[in-house]
């Protein structure tokens, strides 16, 4: 559905009939802006290096290949927040078909001009990449069918408003697509965060393994945040 990944109107020109062709970077002028509230985790120039297939399966990642099945191959609008080095980017330009629309979101603008001269000439989806904040997405709200956040939620200082954020540019019925590495994000860090998820979305596909979660998530058509069980007894309790 959604191709219409139409811009909030004080953002930049993604999708519109203003935008710069395929492959063009676009800088939302967000980058920068909180970069020295950041707290860094991997330095940019690494980018490149864990996007070695071979780095990464020694490190208990799986192959993209794979992976990005878990990405509902769809026409529409499939967002990749933190592209980095575009481990997962060459490999959705694969698994999407060619009436799809890849946008794939970086803060860091030298990692996205690199992948830009390595994914030319290729066929597929219709590539855009947008250099800007995954918790601050220049995107409209509903304009989005699928979310790809790719091991970046460890690295964002509020990833819960980053999941927000996911969850307003869905449109209903939209999946959001999610990686965790373990050792990155603590699990203080990260339960809140897959609260949230559970709260806001309905859950199609889970798995944990020891080293990574993977979830595939459905907003739902209607939006009812989900009561915990918990909350739902205290309630009955408290009317009986
Ligand atoms: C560990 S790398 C993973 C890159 C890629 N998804 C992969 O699996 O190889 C995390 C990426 O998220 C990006 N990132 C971190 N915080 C971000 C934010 N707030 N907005 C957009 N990208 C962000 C980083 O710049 C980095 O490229």
């Amino acid at each position: 559905m959604s191709s219409n990944a139409a811009p909030e109107r004080d953002s930049p020109s993604v999708g519109s009939e203003e935008a710069p062709a395929d492959l063009s970077v676009v800088t939302t002028g967000q980058e920068g802006t909180r970069a020295g509230r950041w707290r860094w985790r991997t330095p940019a120039a690494l980018y490149r290096l864990i996007s070695t297939p071979a780095l990464r399966a020694v490190l208990g990642w799986d192959l993209p290949r794979w992976d990005v099945r878990w990405v509902p191959a769809e026409p529409g609008t499939c967002l990749e927040v933190g592209s980095g080095g575009g481990f997962y980017t060459g490999p959705l330009t694969r698994h999407l078909p060619s009436s799809a629309t890849l946008l794939s979101l970086e803060r860091h603008h030298g990692s996205l001009t690199d992948l830009r001269s390595r994914l030319a000439d290729r066929p597929g989806p219709t590539l855009r990449q947008v250099c800007g904040d995954g918790t601050r997405l220049p995107l409209a709200t509903g304009s989005v069918d699928v979310v790809f956040l790719g091991y970046c939620l460890e690295e964002m200082p509020d990833p819960y408003r980053a999941v927000a954020e996911a969850h307003r540019v869905l449109r209903p019925g939209g999946r959001l697509v999610v990686f965790l590495w373990r050792p990155a994000i603590t699990r203080r860090r990260r339960d809140p965060v897959l609260a949230r998820m559970h709260e806001l979305f309905d859950v199609e596909r889970e798995r944990s393994g020891p080293q990574n979660i993977r979830l595939c998530l459905r907003r739902p058509d209607l939006d009812t945040v989900h009561a915990s069980p918990v909350a739902s007894a205290a309630g009955t309790a408290g009317r009986g």
